[in-house]
């Protein structure tokens, strides 16, 4: 089975060096061994640790039909999305961790992966190694769901956190945020809430089953907020958090990303530092938490490697 890497940055590299790690594992579990047939980067000249050499390439169209399953870890819209849809229609499953890309082109991506037949899975893009969507798409497929909310941008969280727990300034504890690499390159991406967002469109289509874009959001981010703002939070006795959360409303979704006045005995309240948390309610099951690393090389290769052999599962 042939996989096609494009993408070796945080998540590529891990998602390399564990197809090679595991290759037994998987070789036992699928039946037939998974072969990493290359890996397109940009400069294909720069080391990557733990990755042949010789399976680097630029030339990410080539790569892309030469292989069973194609997976995603670029990043952006283009390529990307172009490379993806070259993908399905050549046949081949894909798998992809571009929360973004899927917000934006998910459904018109759907739809050429169902006329030709392929899946497109992307666990990793929302809440990384914490498989929320196989539960709201396969574990809850016979219930129903009422309410998806949740902590799903851990580099807001882990400022919002650091202010609370450590009365840092705000200002303060962004720039500190930023120092550490916890926000994105783009950090309006993370205190606008455009990451959150994205997730919570991605949610909000697998969980209810609708038509829904990242425009219909009704997105605040955290740059407005003041120290006052905290200062009032911490004397109530509770925290300020960034809080995603999707549910039906008429015929259609309500979605929406803010930062919100919890108070402690709210399980989003407790999370801390970049942790990601989602509470589901449905109907029969009541409510679910799910909690853990929302970012990370190996935390987030851990749910692109399961998609893989999900993919690969499909593969006749
Ligand atoms: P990254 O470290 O910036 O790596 C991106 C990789 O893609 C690099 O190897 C880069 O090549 C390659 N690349 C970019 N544009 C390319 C192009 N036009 N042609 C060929 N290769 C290209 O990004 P990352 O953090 O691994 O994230 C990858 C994806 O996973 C993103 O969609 C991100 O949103 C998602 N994600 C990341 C995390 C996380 O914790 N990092 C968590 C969840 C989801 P060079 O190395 O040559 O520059
Ligand atoms: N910037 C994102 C976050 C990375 O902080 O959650 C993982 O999607």
């Amino acid at each position: 089975m042939r996989v096609a890497l494009l993408g070796c940055g945080t998540v590529g590299s891990a998602v390399a060096r564990r197809l090679q790690d595991r290759g037994e594992r998987y070789a036992d579990l699928l039946g037939r061994p998974l072969e990493l047939v290359g890996v397109a980067v940009r400069d294909s000249s720069a080391p990557r640790e733990g990755v042949d050499p010789a399976l680097l390439t630029t030339d990410a169209e080539s790569l892309v039909g030469r292989a069973d399953v194609v997976v995603e870890v670029m990043g952006g819209i283009e390529p990307a999305r172009s490379l993806i849809e070259q993908a399905l229609r050549g046949g081949a499953q894909v798998v992809t961790a571009n929360k973004q890309l899927v917000a934006q082109q998910g459904e018109e991506l759907h739809a050429v992966a169902d006329q030709h037949e392929v899946g497109l899975d992307y666990e990793a893009a929302v809440m990384a190694a914490v498989p929320v969507l196989a539960v709201l798409r396969d574990s809850l497929a016979g219930d129903e769901v009422t309410s998806v909310r949740g902590v799903v941008n851990g580099s807001t969280n882990y400022v919002l956190d650091l202010v609370a727990r450590e009365g840092v300034p705000f200002a303060e504890a962004v720039r500190q945020a930023g120092e550490l690499g916890y926000l994105e390159a783009d950090p309006t991406e993370d205190l606008e809430g455009l990451d959150a967002a994205a997730k919570a469109v991605i949610l909000a289509r697998t969980a209810f089953g609708v038509r829904v874009g990242l425009g219909e959001v009704d997105r605040i981010g955290i740059t407005g907020l003041t120290d006052d703002d905290f200062a009032h939070a911490a004397q109530r006795g509770s925290v300020i958090k960034l809080v995603a959360s999707a549910r039906p409303a008429g015929d259609g979704v309500s979605v929406s990303v803010r930062p919100e006045v919890l108070p402690a005995h709210d399980p989003l309240a407790a999370v801390q530092g970049g942790t990601n948390i989602v509470v589901i309610e449905a109907v029969s099951a009541g409510e679910l938490r799910l909690q853990g690393a929302g970012a990370g090389g190996d935390e987030t290769a851990s749910a692109v490697l399961g998609d893989i052999v999900r993919a690969a599962r499909r593969v006749r």
